[in-house]
């Protein structure tokens, strides 16, 4: 899971809490999504951040002594919360110390791979997939097709260029496509398809010699997805999963904020009470 950057959009908070930290509800971003990692199978996440953020780090480590102290004061639901994260998934950094992309963050976790480890899920923290199991879907696809297998979105052609975009011919699958081409934020017209990079990737190890023979690209960054159209060139199998759930991007203020709305309106603490406001506040304008 990439989350060395920034946080700009996220200023002035992001001086001090990384932005995978900032609460939707009640859970950081970051823990929603290792736990789609963890329901797919993963066992372990390896966090790429920058040595400022070792906070994000931290957030999946045990906290004996608060835990002793919500126990002994009878707080079991609180305890509960506390003790998800960690228990989700072994968590462990790598550290970017230069923020030159997506493609070069992703290789800087190659050191923590072992030799068994022949494919690597990447998760966006940014992206909130809707509903969860992309993933899972992703994995069938790779084990059926071999290679690569990412996640697509099908997008209006005046956002494609905030997104890396697909090249496709149909398979016999409904909401699978064989991937000729990939490019990093085309122009509308010059995009092959509307269909999208939406922050999940199943990348066989083959990626990780990719990422070290591309140049920098787009906004002259090393992109995970000129690595991708590298291994396409050579003959390597990637496939998309076209998901038609909902999403939420969650690396700006006003997308997170919309997460977040969501996600109170389904929670039973905060659902009920929130409908009634919003409808109040909307009525007012
Ligand atoms: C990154 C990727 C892009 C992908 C997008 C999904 O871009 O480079 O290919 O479509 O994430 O959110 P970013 O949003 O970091 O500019």
């Amino acid at each position: 899971m990439p989350a060395a950057g920034l946080g700009t959009r996220f200023l002035p908070t992001t001086k001090a809490v990384p932005k995978e930290l900032l609460p939707v509800v009640d859970t950081p971003g970051i823990e929603l999504v290792a736990a789609e990692a963890a329901e797919a199978g993963a066992q372990r996440l390896i966090i790429v951040t920058s040595p400022e953020k070792q906070a994000v780090t931290d957030y999946f480590q045990p906290q004996p002594e608060l835990e002793r102290t919500l126990a002994e004061r009878g707080k079991d639901a609180l305890l509960e919360k506390v003790r998800r994260g960690p228990a989700l998934i072994a968590a462990e950094t790598a550290i970017q110390e230069k923020a030159l992309g997506l493609g070069h963050a992703v290789g800087c976790a190659e050191g923590n791979l072992t030799d068994a480890d022949d494919a690597v899920a990447v998760l966006l923290p940014d992206d909130l997939v809707l509903p969860r199991g992309v993933l899972t879907r992703m994995a069938e696809v790779r084990a059926q097709h071999g290679g690569s297998v990412l996640c697509a979105f099908d997008v209006p052609r005046e956002q494609i260029s905030a997104y890396g975009v697909f090249d496709v011919t149909d398979t016999d699958a409904d909401d699978v496509k064989r991937v000729r081409g990939m490019v990093e934020k085309p122009s509308p017209d010059e995009a092959p398809s509307t269909f999208a990079a939406v922050g999940r990737y199943l990348l066989d190890r083959a990626v990780f010699d990719a990422l070290r023979r591309i140049e920098p690209g787009a906004g002259g960054e090393l992109q995970l997805t000129d690595a991708v159209a590298l291994l396409i060139s050579e003959g390597h199998p990637v496939h998309v999963v076209v998901h038609r759930g909902g999403r939420h991007d969650l690396g700006n203020p006003g997308g997170f904020l919309k997460a977040a709305v969501d996600f109170a309106l389904e929670d039973p603490e905060y659902g009920p009470d929130l409908r009634d406001w919003l409808a109040e506040r909307m009525s007012r304008s």
